[in-house]
């Protein structure tokens, strides 16, 4: 894997300007993030935040980011500040070898490996952690909430399920299934909404509530009269 291969699995459809790092973790594991864009701007998920959230969602501690000093990367100051990174200009990384991101989940296994992800959330302010599984044509794919210094820059766990699939270069969404165990009704809120309307607009998503029952919806119907525009893809 070369910087343009990387650079290539960013969501970019409306500035094509593809950006990507690569966080190292304290005990020397490697986590790659690309620039992934909303139709709605503000909710463009930069790289930085993606690779440092897919690190923390793995029990993991950024230690280092590598980057192809091409351009500059959003929130940069932030996540260099907030575990004070060391800053490695990777001109080839060619070298770094990147772990599955895919777990095998089979339907019975579902939801206690929901209940079994929760552990993994890092939630310092909310003490609510919420754990979401995407299934993709390739495997399924993790994600929890994570939260940080700043309340505006964690992600919840349906965006680090997704963020990461696109960062491994999967793309071919199938499902989404999550749960939360404090909330009484597992629901996404309308952020990831937004960003589950723009990779998997119909879709099966399936709600475990807190209660132990499941409810399964169409993503279609998560966001009616939704924003969308044709004139802002370039
Ligand atoms: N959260 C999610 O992970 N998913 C949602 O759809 C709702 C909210 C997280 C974000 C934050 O870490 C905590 O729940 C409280 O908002």
């Amino acid at each position: 894997m070369n910087w343009k291969e990387l650079e290539q699995r960013a969501h970019v459809p409306y500035s094509k300007v593809p950006k990507a790092c690569v966080i190292e973790s304290s005990s020397g594991s490697f986590y790659p993030g690309v620039r992934i864009e909303n139709v709605s701007f503000p909710l463009t998920m930069p790289a930085i935040q993606v690779a440092c959230c897919l690190c923390l969602a793995d029990g993991e501690t950024p230690k280092s980011v590598h980057i192809s000093n091409a351009y500059a990367l959003e929130q940069f100051d932030f996540w260099v500040n907030e575990f004070n990174l060391s800053v490695v200009e990777s001109p080839k990384i060619e070298a770094i070898i990147f772990e599955s991101p895919t777990l095998s989940v089979n339907s019975s296994e579902v939801k206690p490996t929901l209940i079994a992800l929760l552990d993994k959330a890092i939630t310092t302010n909310s003490d609510f952690p919420v754990s979401a599984l995407l299934f993709c044509k390739e495997g399924v794919v993790p994600g929890v909430n994570i939260e940080v210094s700043d309340w505006t820059k964690g992600l919840c766990g349906e965006r680090v399920a997704i963020s990461k699939a696109i960062s491994y270069g999967l793309t071919d969404f199938d499902s989404m299934s999550l749960h939360t165990l404090k909330g009484e009704f597992s629901s996404p809120c309308g952020a990831c909404r937004q960003v589950i309307h723009e990779h998997m607009p119909d879709n099966e998503i399936n709600f475990y509530h807190a209660d132990g029952t499941l409810s399964t919806h169409y993503t279609s119907d998560l966001l009616p009269f939704s924003f969308t525009s044709k004139s802002l893809a370039k």
